[in-house]
């Protein structure tokens, strides 16, 4: 059985897999990338910037994402390359299952349910916090308190608490309308998608353009702030500790791949999508960092809407901070949309290898999307969202990610020397710099991030192999073909 466990798919199942085409091939390399930054820019420059300077890197918060960047650089190129040789849905479940075996790529179809769909729902609870700024800056009427906050709030001393709240009902019903779009169809959604793309970027550069003109340089001396004597407050050491929690910012590039099979040219354009949203994005988060510790001192910045706050600082900025709410509700909603995409094509991916329930891979008569999974998706996630906490969800969102980073990462190089004669329309340069660096990164931010999230992501692979055992192991399509020959 030891074996038997890590069975790899050739890269002929899976390209016969994708001649039986059932997905809409209708996505060119600027959706693509649409979908890239749609599922980056979010809570993370909206949200986390702000307490993540304040608490820990002030303005060398720009050296954090540059330090996190890298890391989603190296696991970029890394993904660009298995996406280019392996243009099927499924992203780096399907990556592992190829190079590292079913055990191995059931570990990480497990593992990315962490990344996308809690994802998805800790972003609807960012989601509902701006709209309820924007009803407050409107004067309008908006739902009870009760209603718009977890029912339960976590801290690592006292675990879970009530809060008298009875659901957080806006993120609910977020996660429930993106449900049905991406239930009713791929073009549809890229569509939605590329509108809230461009304006989400637009108001992006609209903060850095205008707020460049109001940046005071003295408020970004000490550019790095002394350390407090405690790790993680200031220094380096703070730098390092925010890295890890702004990380959240760039989840969500790798969406791009688990649309490989949707993609018209896949392993040109998918490879094309990955690296685009991903430098963009960077770029983008550079100086947007910078120009919001520029614009007020990074200790103000603690705060749920930090960038409304450092435009609020400057009274000739005041007319942006409308724009900027506005930006944010439409960048988070897009962030959901493609979490829950990427969701349903793992759900579809694996369904079709056998390894989870067989339904998960039916796709629609009319819409052709995996229409069972998206119900699934939608009815998992919108409860998840409507009752924990952000900070919760956040932190195990990207543990989740980086041990995927880390997988796809070793993956790439282990299927250099087994299988060296594959095609690969994209090739990662000085590969083994570039995977033992994306490990090195991603692996030691995962850590950063404290021993009880690694604990909770070991927690929820126990889950995941008592699920196998009982019920992938037996089902699975590849090992079904095997035996049989
Ligand atoms: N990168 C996404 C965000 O920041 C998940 O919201």
């Amino acid at each position: 059985m030891a074996n038997d466990l890590f069975i790899t798919k050739s890269i002929k199942d899976f390209v016969d897999a994708g001649q039986l085409q059932e997905l809409k091939r209708t996505l060119g390399p600027l959706a693509l990338t649409s979908i890239g930054i749609g599922g980056v820019i979010g809570t993370g420059i909206f949200v986390l910037t702000g307490p993540a300077a304040a608490q820990h890197a002030g303005p060398a918060i720009v050296l954090s994402f540059i330090l996190a960047g890298f890391g989603c650089i190296f696991a970029g190129l890394c993904y660009a390359e298995f996406a280019s040789m392996i243009p099927v849905a499924g992203s780096a479940y399907s990556y592992s299952y190829a190079t590292l075996g079913e055990f191995v790529a059931w570990f990480i179809g497990w593992d990315l349910i962490i990344e996308y769909l809690f994802a998805a729902s800790t972003v609807a609870v960012g989601w509902s916090r701006y709209l309820g700024k924007l009803f407050q800056s409107l004067n309008l009427p908006y739902f009870p308190d009760n209603l718009t906050h977890a029912p339960v709030s976590f801290d690592e001393e006292t675990y879970f608490t009530l809060t008298g709240a009875y659901i957080n009902l806006p993120a609910v019903l977020i996660v429930l309308i993106i449900g049905f779009i991406l239930y009713i169809g791929i073009r549809q959604s890229a569509l939605v998608n590329n509108i809230i793309v461009a304006v989400k970027v637009s108001i992006v550069l609209a903060v850095i353009g205008f707020g460049a003109m109001y940046v005071m340089p003295g408020y970004w001396h000490p550019f790095i702030p002394p350390n407090t004597g405690t790790w993680g407050q200031f220094g380096w050491s703070g730098i390092f500790r925010a890295a890890p929690i702004i990380f959240f910012a760039y989840i969500g590039f790798d969406a791009v791949s688990t649309a490989a099979q949707e993609a018209k040219n896949p392993q040109r354009d998918v490879p094309i999508g990955i690296m685009a949203s991903l430098i963009i994005c960077t770029i983008l988060y550079i100086l947007m960092s910078g120009v919001l510790t520029g614009l007020m001192p990074y200790l103000q910045l603690n705060d749920a809407a930090p960038v409304a706050t450092a435009l609020m600082a400057h009274p000739e900025l005041k007319w942006l901070v409308n724009w900027v709410i506005f930006g944010a509700l439409a960048g988070l909603s897009s962030v959901i949309l493609c979490m829950m995409l990427a969701q349903t094509r793992i759900f579809y991916a694996m369904a079709k290898d056998g390894l989870i329930y067989s339904s998960l891979g039916n796709v629609h008569a009319k819409f052709k999307t995996p229409h069972v999974a998206t119900i699934i998706t939608t009815l998992v996630a919108a409860p998840i969202a409507g009752v924990f906490p952000i900070g919760l969800l956040a932190e195990l969102v990207s543990v989740g990610t980086l041990c995927a980073f880390v997988v796809v990462c070793i993956g790439v190089l282990v299927l250099r020397y087994t299988k060296p004669e594959l095609e690969r329309p994209f090739r990662v340069p000085a590969i083994w710099i570039i995977s033992l660096s994306g490990v090195a990164v991603c692996g030691g931010m995962a850590l950063s991030l404290g021993w009880p999230n690694v604990i909770r992501l070991v927690g929820w692979a126990i889950i995941g192999f008592i699920i196998y055992f009982t019920y992938g192991y037996r089902h699975s399509k590849l090992r079904a073909r095997t035996t049989a020959q």
